[in-house]
C-alpha cells in the first residue's frame, strides 16, 4: 500500500520504518529539515534499538523516504498516519494544535477515499472532530483511530510483535483496509468505534501507571512494617490474575507518556463530569515518590543535603532509552540541588543535560561523593566494581531507587544500602 506518516518522532519513525519493512511504500513527512537530512542519509537521531537498521533497510530497498513537505509526502497516499506530538496543556489536557495544523495543511491534497489515521495519543472525540473538519473542506476521506502501544527501548520489537492492534472506525471499508495493512503481523485485532479506541489508549497507560504506583505504595508500606517489597510483589505476582509485569517499585513513573496521559485522562473525566479520584490519587502518590527518594538520600548523609556531593547514576526515564523527558532522575536532581547538594551525573546514553554536571563514567561520578543515588536501572551499573566505588567515594551510602544492586553484596563491602521497599 502507499502509506504516509507525518511526524518522524519515536512513534512516526518506528511506524514508518516498520510498515516499510512489511513491504509498504512509506513516505515520512517531517517539519525539521535537519532531521529529514539525517534520516535520508540513514542516520537516526534517537537511540532506539534496531531502528537504525530498519531505517537503512527501508532507504536501501527504496520503500522508505523522508520529506520536508507534508503535502509532498501525503499526495497519492492511501493511508496517512498522523504521528505528531500532542504536548500537555497547562490544564493537563492534550494539546492537539499540531495535529490540527497538519490536517489543515494536507487536507485538500489528500487522495479521494484516503484514510487519515490518528496514531498520536489524542483526546477522546478527536477522530470525530477531525472528520468534521475534513468534511468541512470537502475532503472525501475517512478519519480513524489506531493508537500506538510501543514502548521506548523496545519499540521495534513491539511494532513487529504487538499484543493487539486497535482499529477505531465504523467504516467497514476503512477497517478492512487497515486489517490489510497489518496483515503480515500476527496479533489480535480489536475493531471498535473511534471514541472507544481513543479510550483504550488512555485506559492502558493509566492502568499501567496505576500498577507501578500500587507497587510503589506497597513498597513504602513494606518499609514501614519491615517487610521486603520484592518478596511481597513476587508472592503477589505468582497469582495468575496479577502477574509480574509493571510491579517494580522505583522513583515513580516518568517519560513522555504516563505522566502526560494520566493527567489528560483526569482532564477528560473532569470535562465529562466524572471525578476520577483513583487516578488523581495515582498522580499524587507518584509525585510524592521522588520526594521519598530524596528523603532517603538526605537521611543517608546525616539529615542535611546542603554542601554534600551526590553521585547520580542514570538520567534516562528508564533503561534502554536516551529519553529524559519527564524523567524521575531529573526530578531527583532538581530536588537535591534545591536543597544545596552538588549533583554529578552519569548515564550511558545521555551525554548532557543543560545545567547538570556530567561525569565521564559511572566510577568518575562517584569520586568524592557522599552518597551514590541510582535512578535508572541500566544493567551495566551492576557490573561496576563496587570496591572501586567505595574507594572513590568520600561517604559510604548507596541509595538504590531501582533495587538494582544486591544489598548483601553492597553491605559486605562496608557500604550502607537503602533500596525501595526493602
Ligand atoms: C508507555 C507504555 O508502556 C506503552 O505501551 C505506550 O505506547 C507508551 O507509554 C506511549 O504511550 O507512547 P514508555 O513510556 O516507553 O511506554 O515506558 P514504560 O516502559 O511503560 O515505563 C513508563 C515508566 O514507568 C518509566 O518511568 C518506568 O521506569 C516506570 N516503571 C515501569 C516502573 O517504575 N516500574 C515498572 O514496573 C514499570
Amino acid at each position: 500500500m502507499r502509506v504516509t506518516v507525518i511526524g518522524a518522532g519515536y512513534v512516526g519513525l518506528v511506524t514508518g520504518a516498520g510498515l516499510a519493512a512489511l513491504g509498504h511504500r512509506v513516505r515520512v513527512g517531517e517539519a525539521d529539515q535537519e532531521r529529514v537530512r539525517q534520516l535520508s542519509s540513514g542516520h537516526v537521531p534517537i537511540f532506539e534499538p534496531d531502528l537504525d537498521r530498519l531505517v537503512r533497510d527501508g532507504l536501501g530497498n527504496g520503500l522508505l523516504s523522508f520529506h520536508r513537505s507534508n503535502i509532498e509526502a501525503a499526495e497519492g497516499a492511501e493511508v496517512v498516519f498522523i504521528a505528531v506530538p500532542t504536548p500537555e496543556r497547562d490544564d493537563g489536557a492534550a494539546d492537539v494544535s499540531i495535529v490540527e495544523w497538519v490536517i489543515g495543511e494536507v487536507g485538500s491534497h489528500l487522495q479521494e477515499g484516503a484514510l487519515v489515521v490518528l496514531k498520536s495519543t489524542v483526546p477522546v472525540g478527536s477522530a470525530k472532530r477531525f472528520q468534521d473538519l475534513l468534511d468541512g473542506v470537502g475532503a472525501n476521506v475517512v478519519v480513524l483511530s489506531n493508537p500506538e502501544f510501543l514502548r521506548e527501548g523496545s519499540a521495534v520489537a513491539d511494532f513487529f510483535h504487538p499484543d493487539r492492534i486497535v482499529i477505531g472506525s465504523k467504516d467497514q471499508r476503512a477497517v478492512e483496509q487497515m486489517v490489510q495493512l497489518y496483515t503480515a503481523l500476527d496479533a489480535p485485532i480489536v475493531v471498535t468505534d473511534a471514541v472507544s479506541s481513543e479510550m483504550i489508549k488512555y485506559g492502558a497507560n493509566a492502568y499501567l501507571a496505576t500498577r507501578v504506583t500500587f507497587a510503589n505504595a506497597m513498597a513504602n508500606l513494606c518499609e514501614a512494617v519491615g517487610a521486603d517489597a520484592r518478596d511481597v510483589l513476587l508472592g503477589m505476582g505468582y497469582d495468575r490474575r496479577i502477574g509480574f509485569h509493571f510491579l517494580n517499585p522505583g522513583p515513580g513513573f516518568g517519560g513522555s507518556c504516563f505522566p502526560k496521559d494520566t493527567r489528560a485522562l483526569v482532564a477528560i473525566a473532569e470535562e465529562s463530569g466524572y471525578d476520577f479520584a483513583l487516578l488523581k490519587g495515582v498522580i499524587e502518590v507518584n509525585d510524592e515518590q521522588a520526594r521519598r527518594i530524596v528523603a532517603k538520600v538526605r537521611e543517608a548523609v546525616g539529615g542535611t543535603l546542603d554542601g554534600t556531593v551526590v553521585a547520580l547514576w542514570g538520567l534516562a526515564f528508564k533503561a534502554g532509552t536516551d529519553d529524559t523527558r519527564d524523567s524521575p532522575s531529573l526530578r531527583l536532581a532538581d530536588y537535591l540541588r534545591a536543597e544545596g547538594a552538588r549533583v554529578r551525573a552519569y548515564d550511558p546514553h545521555v551525554r548532557s543535560v543543560p545545567e547538570l554536571e556530567m561525569a565521564a563514567d559511572a566510577l568518575d561520578a562517584t569520586k568524592a561523593a557522599d552518597v551514590l543515588l541510582i535512578a535508572t536501572e541500566w544493567g551495566e551499573f551492576q557490573n561496576v566494581d563496587l570496591g572501586e566505588v567505595r574507594d572513590a567515594m568520600r561517604g559510604d551510602a548507596i541509595v538504590d531507587a531501582r533495587n538494582l544492586l544486591d544489598p548483601g553484596a553492597v553491605r559486605r563491602l562496608g557500604l550502607r544500602y537503602s533500596g525501595v521497599g526493602r
